[in-house]
């Protein structure tokens, strides 16, 4: 009898069409040789789940609900054994500032950074960030993904934009590092390799990463040293291991004046056509179905 997978994509998050991207991607390959449900997490969750009796869950989901530990507890719950990360390890990781915190506390650096906080509004902003971490800086949510609501900031701008994340309540406002990007894919304990990104655009943001005519160049292998390629891929084991995460992850760098920069870790990498984890297993021999069925065989639950 094939074993019964329930693939769960879309969701609520912004993140909502690359997660049925990618689950739509999983479901082609696994329907090859397995008895595939591809379904939303919706308030029917629970009644799909009891009446299909999965095998497997395949997580196919980003961002909020779905990448941050919140529907892993449903999943441990039901103690069925669910692909990628658990559950604190998803919640560290989608919170950029605790885990931020976590490379600072470790030896791994990642950009300067404060929190700002829209209820302690701060009239001397712009002051701060010049004596703290000069411009260009860059504003983000600490929780979201996909670049959404990231932006590049100049002095001449930043009230403007900051004002564009005031339904976030706290937000990072970080040093912004030049240089190239470079990600970094592991595989459970394999460190599998990495991948730069040449942004046609300002740089590396929703458009640049999903949209085919943004032509964003992927350039694979990466051009480093012997050195430091063991070294990025190090530091991204590294991450993987400290925040303890399962499956597959993938850790974004920026690369500047000879020093990583780690900007944050994904637990659930995206699997669309562009993604950057299939481009890079397919690179070192391991083609898609390969790479997802490796994901399947590493579910588990906490036992
Ligand atoms: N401090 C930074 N300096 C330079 N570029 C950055 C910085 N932070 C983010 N970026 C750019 O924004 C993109 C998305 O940021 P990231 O922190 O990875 O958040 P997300 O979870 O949205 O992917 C990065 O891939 C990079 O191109
Ligand atoms: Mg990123």
């Amino acid at each position: 009898m094939k074993k019964k997978i329930l693939i769960l994509s879309g969701g609520i998050s912004k993140e909502r069409a690359v997660s049925l991207d990618t689950g739509f991607q999983v479901a082609k390959e696994l329907k090859k040789k397995y008895h595939v449900k591809l379904s939303e997490p919706d308030s029917k969750l629970s009644e799909t789940i009891q009446k299909f009796k999965p095998h497997i869950i395949f997580n196919a989901l980003h961002g909020q609900f779905g990448e941050d530990g919140y529907i892993q507890t449903i999943f441990e719950s039901f103690r069925i054994p669910y692909t990628h990360s658990g559950v604190l390890a998803s919640s560290i990781a989608m919170n950029k500032e605790l885990s931020k915190k976590i490379f600072l506390r470790n030896k791994i650096l990642t950009p300067k950074y404060f929190k700002y906080s829209f209820d302690k509004k701060d009239k001397d902003l712009i002051k701060f960030i010049e004596k703290k971490l000069k411009f260009p800086v860059v504003i983000k949510p600490i929780n979201e993904g996909s670049s959404v609501d990231v932006f590049i900031c100049q002095k001449s701008n930043i009230l403007k934009k900051i004002s564009l994340l005031k339904n976030y309540k706290n937000i990072l406002i970080e040093k912004f590092i030049g240089g190239r990007e470079i990600q970094v894919a592991i595989m459970g304990s394999k460190k599998l390799g990495a991948i730069e990104l040449k942004p046609k655009r300002k740089f590396y943001d929703y458009k640049a990463k999903y949209s085919k005519k943004a032509k964003t160049e992927h350039i694979i292998p990466v051009d480093l040293s012997k050195k430091n390629y063991n070294k990025i891929l190090q530091i991204a084991f590294d991450a993987h291991k400290l925040i303890g995460c399962r499956g597959v992850t993938r850790s974004d760098f920026k690369f500047y004046n000879n020093k990583f920069y780690l900007l944050e870790i994904n637990t659930q990498p995206g699997m669309t056509k562009l993604s950057l984890v299939p481009e890079i297993a397919k690179h070192h021999g391991i083609n898609f179905l390969d790479l997802i069925e490796w994901i399947l065989k590493d579910a588990t639950f906490n036992k």
